[in-house]
């Protein structure tokens, strides 16, 4: 079999909100498909179908070339699920959280306690081993939450929005530990907000908008469709800027935008770069800087959707909390994962059906999941 993850016209509704739309997407095994898109997009709902956490309208969607629905205990033991929402229990120190969820799974103790060990060490945290999880930064949660999607060594991976409200620094460790599970052979699906993010770490990217497939390709495809380079002009008189940005929309269209005080149109013409000089000479305005450069994935997802997809200042650690603040949040509690004092998450307890579908949609028939005590963290972990 040549994909490990497939899905073909997934639909997923929420009363009114029609989640997935249709959605094809396939990651080939022992690579990163990157799953792009703003929030709202379908991405955690797309993830939790996979998972077995909630169940299609239509479509199907296959884990090595298992059925989510049909087959949905052998789909359990070969995924690894790190949620966009941290789902280590608060209270247990680094061990016991790893211990829980390899007994969960079946392991005899002393394998659990074996495999906690060697995890805490793979992920840099044997030092904090012995500690509570919520006295962990946050970097050290997401490496614990990953660490723990990975007692049951699945070989296929769902990180969804892994890195969200990581600083940069935890981003990039986190970036390196997945490159690792890659290189063990490992396939995993990625879901992010960053597009910097599925351009270093994604063999493909799907970029999903309101539920549909608007792209998709290898980053340097996607880049090559918006032309591959961007034209950055910034007069010298911010006077100038309006004028500059006609000039410039007159030789290269509607894509040319005002960015603070840069206009940026991005280049399919080789023509041009000569002409936008030719008619800032013209106009006599004068230019502080004049440049060409690769276009970004960020300009890919503009010229696709009429907006940005960065959730701006969410890169700081803890800082990514206000950018939930859309509504999204159906079921009340913090879902961003960054809300670290736990006091919202009444709905781990052991017995409850899975987390995050407390959302009341239990008319969705997610049957599958619902078959027994503390499944729920067997279930998003095995
Ligand atoms: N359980 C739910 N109940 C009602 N609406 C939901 C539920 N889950 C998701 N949605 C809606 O479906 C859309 C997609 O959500 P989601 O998959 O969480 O997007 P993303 O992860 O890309 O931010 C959003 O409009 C969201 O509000
Ligand atoms: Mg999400």
């Amino acid at each position: 079999m040549t994909y490990a993850i497939e899905a073909e016209g997934l639909v997923k509704r929420f009363k009114e909100t029609e989640a997935l739309a249709g959605v094809d997407l396939a990651a080939r095994k022992g690579t990163v498909l990157g799953l792009l898109g703003p929030n709202g997009a379908g991405k955690t709902t797309a993830v939790r179908i996979f998972a077995t956490l909630l169940r299609p309208d239509r479509g199907r969607a296959r884990v090595a070339g298992h059925d989510v629905v049909g087959e949905a205990g052998v789909v359990r033991s070969l995924v690894g699920l790190t949620g966009q929402y941290a789902a280590v229990d608060e209270n247990l120190t680094g061990t016991e959280n790893l211990l829980l969820i390899g007994r969960l799974l079946g392991l005899p103790r002393r394998e659990a306690k074996a495999r906690a060990g060697e995890l805490l060490e793979r992920f840099q945290l044997t030092h904090a081993a012995g500690r509570a999880a919520k006295t962990f930064s946050g970097g050290m949660r997401r490496r614990l939450d990953l660490a723990a999607s990975l007692v049951g060594r699945p070989s296929i991976l769902f990180l969804d929005e892994p890195t969200t409200g990581l600083d940069p620094h935890s981003r990039g460790e986190l970036w390196d530990l997945l490159r690792g599970l890659v290189a063990d052979g490992a396939t995993a699906l990625l879901t992010t907000q960053y597009l910097n993010e599925a351009d270093v770490l994604a063999d493909d990217i799907v970029v999903i908008d309101k539920g549909r497939v608007i792209a998709e390709g290898t980053p340097d495809q996607l880049k090559a469709q918006v032309g591959g380079q961007v034209l950055e002009l910034r007069p010298i008189v911010g006077q100038d800027l309006a004028r500059a940005h006609a000039l410039v929309a007159g030789a290269a269209g509607p894509a040319a935008r005002i960015e603070g005080e840069t206009v940026t149109a991005p280049v399919k013409d080789p023509e041009l770069m000569p002409a936008v000089v030719r008619a800032l000479d013209r106009e006599g305005i004068a230019v502080g800087e004049l440049a060409l450069r690769r276009s970004s994935l960020d300009e890919v997802f503009l010229s696709l959707t009429g907006h940005r997809a960065e959730p701006g200042q969410a890169e700081e650690d803890g800082g990514a909390a206000g950018h939930d603040g859309d509504g999204s949040d159906r079921d009340g509690t913090d879902r961003d994962g960054t809300d670290r004092d736990g006091t919202d998450r009444g709905d781990t307890e052991p017995g409850d059906t899975v987390r995050g579908d407390t959302d009341g949609d239990g008319s969705d028939g997610d049957g599958p999941v619902r078959d027994g005590d503390g499944l729920e963290k067997a279930v998003s972990r095995s």
